[in-house]
C-alpha cells in the first residue's frame, strides 16, 4: 500500500467491522482508515467516521472524493436469519449495495474493493465434507441466493472491466470485541458470553450441528491478506474459499465445561438449525492457501483459549 492508499470501511461498526477498522487503523493510521455505517459508533474509535448508508449514492460518492478513498471493505449486509424475515430489504441491500461500489471501481473513482462471501452460497445439494472451490451451489436463504449472486458480479466485473476485487467465503466467524448481527453460528459468540456471565445457556442450534468456523482475529488476517497480496496472486475472482477448523455445539460446551464444570447447555433448535442444516461440514481452501498463502494461526482449542482470556478480563473474572 503506498502512502496515497485510503480506506473506507463501509459497516465499520458491525461484528467484523468493528474490529477490523480498528485493526486497519492501527496498521495504517488514523487519518488513512474512514469507516461508515447508518449506525453511530458506540465507543470512541481509532478512525474517522461518516454516517452514511451504502445505498445512498451520492454521499458515498462525496465521501470517496472528500478522503480520495483507493480502497473500500464492503461489510454492510443483511446476514443469514435476519435476512429471512425481509426478502426484499436483505437482497436490495446485499446487491445495490455491491454494484454502488462496483459501479464507483468501474469508473475508476476507487482501485480496490473486498467483499465478503459466505458458506451460505452452498446449499443441501453441495457435499457435506471438505467442499471444494468449484463444488454444486444451490443456496436455500436469500441471504445465500444474494451472495452466490455477488459472487458472479464481481466476477463479472473483474473479467468485463477489469475491477480489482477480493473476496472470501467466510465460515462463522467468532471474536469477543463484537456482537454478532443476526447470522445462524451467533450462537458460538453468545455462548461464551452467557457462559461466563451465567454459567448457563441455550442453544438454538442441535447439539450435533457441526459448522465450519474461523476466530477472528485470522478472518481479519485472511482479510488483508488478501487485499494486500500482489494482483498477480488473485486467481479467483467470485470468492474464495477459506477455512480453519470445524466444531458442534456440543463440543463447544464440552469444551467450555473444562473453565466452568457447573455450565449447562440446553437444546431449543429453531428455525435456523433449519437454515444450517443446509451448510457443509467442513471446506477445502487449498486455493487460498495456493494463491495468495493464506493459512489460520488458530485452531479450536487456541481459540476457545483466547476467548476466554480475553472475556474473563472483560468481565473481571
Ligand atoms: N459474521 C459472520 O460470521 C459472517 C460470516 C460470513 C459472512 N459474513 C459477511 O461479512 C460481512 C459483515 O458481517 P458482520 O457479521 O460484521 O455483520 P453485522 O450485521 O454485524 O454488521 C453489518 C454492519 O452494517 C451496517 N449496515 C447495515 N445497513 C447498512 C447500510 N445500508 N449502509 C451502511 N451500513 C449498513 C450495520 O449497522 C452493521 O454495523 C457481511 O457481508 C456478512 O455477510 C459474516
Amino acid at each position: 500500500m503506498s502512502e496515497k492508499n485510503k480506506i473506507l470501511v463501509i459497516g465499520c461498526n458491525g461484528q467484523i467491522g468493528t474490529v477490523l477498522t480498528n485493526t486497519l487503523s492501527k496498521k495504517y493510521g488514523r487519518d488513512n482508515v474512514i469507516g461508515s455505517d447508518i449506525a453511530k459508533p458506540t465507543e470512541p474509535t481509532n478512525f474517522i467516521f461518516e454516517a452514511c448508508s451504502v445505498l445512498d449514492k451520492d454521499l458515498l460518492l462525496s465521501i470517496i472524493k472528500k478522503y480520495n478513498i483507493t480502497d473500500v471493505y464492503l461489510l454492510a449486509a443483511y446476514l443469514s436469519a435476519k435476512g429471512e424475515n425481509n426478502i426484499s430489504k436483505a437482497w436490495s441491500l446485499n446487491m445495490d449495495g455491491l454494484l454502488n461500489i462496483l459501479n464507483f471501481a468501474k469508473d475508476k473513482l476507487i482501485q480496490k474493493i473486498f467483499w465478503p462471501s459466505s458458506i451460505a452460497v452452498f446449499g443441501p445439494t453441495t457435499p457435506k465434507v471438505n467442499v471444494e472451490q468449484n463444488t454444486i451451489m444451490e443456496p436455500t436463504t436469500i441471504y445465500g441466493v444474494s451472495k452466490l449472486a455477488g459472487e458472479s458480479l464481481c466476477n463479472y466485473y473483474y473479467k468485463k472491466f477489469g475491477v480489482d476485487v477480493r473476496s472470501l467465503r467466510y465460515p462463522g466467524l467468532i471474536g469477543w470485541q463484537s456482537m454478532p448481527g443476526g447470522g445462524t453460528t451467533d450462537y458460538a459468540v453468545d455462548i461464551f458470553h452467557e457462559a461466563i456471565k451465567n454459567r448457563k445457556y441455550t442453544c438454538f442450534l442441535s447439539p450435533d450441528r457441526t459448522l465450519p468456523m474461523m476466530y477472528m482475529a485470522d478472518a481479519i488476517k485472511a482479510t488483508i491478506g488478501i487485499m494486500t497480496a500482489p494482483i498477480e496472486k488473485i486467481k479467483i475472482r467470485t470468492s474464495y474459499n477459506i477455512s480453519a477448523f470445524h466444531f458442534s455445539p456440543e463440543e463447544l460446551a464440552t469444551k467450555i465445561e473444562l473453565y466452568f464444570p457447573e455450565f449447562k447447555i440446553n437444546y431449543s433448535p429453531d428455525k435456523r438449525d433449519l437454515l444450517a442444516s443446509s451448510w457443509p461440514n467442513s471446506i477445502d481452501d487449498q486455493g487460498a492457501r495456493n494463491d495468495w498463502g493464506w493459512s489460520p494461526n488458530y485452531d479450536f482449542n487456541k481459540m476457545v483459549d483466547d476467548i476466554m482470556l480475553n472475556l474473563k478480563k472483560k468481565y473481571n473474572q
